[in-house]
């Protein structure tokens, strides 16, 4: 009885999990099937798509193991031990901690299989190739964890990966991380530099609560999307500490012309 109600907390806690880090977002299918995979994600190097993550053993991950699983998320690589493309967030996710892999992992052995083919992402010229992936690991992808990680870095890098759309990257599409949040201008989403909005932590509470910013503006795109799902439902604790995180930040910006 209490190694089922632990069982389902755990997986209630993966679903949340989740939900934060906008797993479904990505893994969709383009009718709307949940975690079926096919939703496309444009880069500047081609078009990926979200393969499928359901139980099915055949087309989604339904034969794989905890340990592959915790492999795929913070090493990016598959069973097989070939590398992802990073357009999976794992250079994000590689900070994730155990336990929260483990919530994560008992909420996808839920899921009911759906069979569906990957479909196969569409990338420009070379960047196909996936050869590539071993010098640009060995370039951009940094898995030592960082020794003094509060809770806000952790929700804002590990969960919540927001570096993956507010931070610059190299022209090989890496994240550089000496201009973290710094703002990217890459499309199809544009996110601005947060390091110098110079909000309180009220301000960042509720903006992370409702996506209205101190001057009543709507955040708009994803941006909005992913507070709805996912930083709504944290605790006021949780997005104060993000803010936090947020404003401890170096100002990347060009100062201000005087
Ligand atoms: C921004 C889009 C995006 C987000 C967010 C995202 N993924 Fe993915 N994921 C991908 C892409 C693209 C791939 C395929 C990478 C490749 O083919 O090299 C992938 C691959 C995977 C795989 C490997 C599947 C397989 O069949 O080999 C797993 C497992 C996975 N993601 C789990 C997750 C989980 C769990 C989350 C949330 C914590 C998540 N993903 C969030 C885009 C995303
Ligand atoms: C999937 C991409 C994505 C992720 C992840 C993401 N953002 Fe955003 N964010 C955006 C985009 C795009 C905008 C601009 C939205 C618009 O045009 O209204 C934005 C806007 C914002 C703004 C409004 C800034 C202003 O000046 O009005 C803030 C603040 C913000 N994001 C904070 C965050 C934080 C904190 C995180 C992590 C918890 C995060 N974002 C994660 C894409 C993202």
């Amino acid at each position: 009885m209490a190694g089922a109600l632990a069982e389902d907390a755990s997986v209630e806690r993966g679903a949340a999990l989740a939900a934060a880090a906008r797993c479904g977002a990505c893994h969709g299918s383009p009718d709307g099937t949940a975690w079926s995979g096919g939703y496309a994600i444009e880069t500047r190097f081609g078009t990926f798509y979200g393969p499928n993550l359901t139980s099915d053993p055949k087309t989604g991950i339904g034969g794989w193991t905890a340990v592959d699983f915790a492999t795929a998320l913070r090493d990016g690589r598959d069973p097989a031990g070939r590398a992802y493309w990073p357009a999976f967030p794992y250079p994000s996710f590689t900070s994730l901690n155990d336990a929260d892999v483990a919530d994560l992992w008992a909420f996808f052995q839920t899921l009911s299989a759906v069979e569906r083919e990957d479909t196969a992402h569409a990338l420009r010229g070379l960047w196909g190739w996936r050869g590539w992936l071993g010098p640009w690991r060995a370039m951009n992808l940094d898995r030592t964890p960082s020794p003094s990680m509060d809770r806000g870095e952790y929700l804002g890098t590990a969960v919540l990966h927001c570096g993956e759309c507010h931070t610059p990257r190299g022209p090989t599409g890496g994240l550089r991380h000496r201009r973290e949040l710094g703002g990217n201008d890459d499309p199809p989403a544009p996110a601005p530099d947060l390091t110098a909005l110079g909000w309180d932590l009220d301000d960042w509470a509720s903006f992370l609560e409702d996506g209205l910013t101190p001057d009543d503006d709507l955040v708009g795109g994803e941006m909005r999307a992913l507070i709805r799902q996912g930083t709504r439902t944290l605790s006021d604790a949780d997005r104060r500490a993000i803010g936090a995180w947020v404003n401890g930040l170096p100002p990347v910006g060009r100062p201000p012309r005087k």
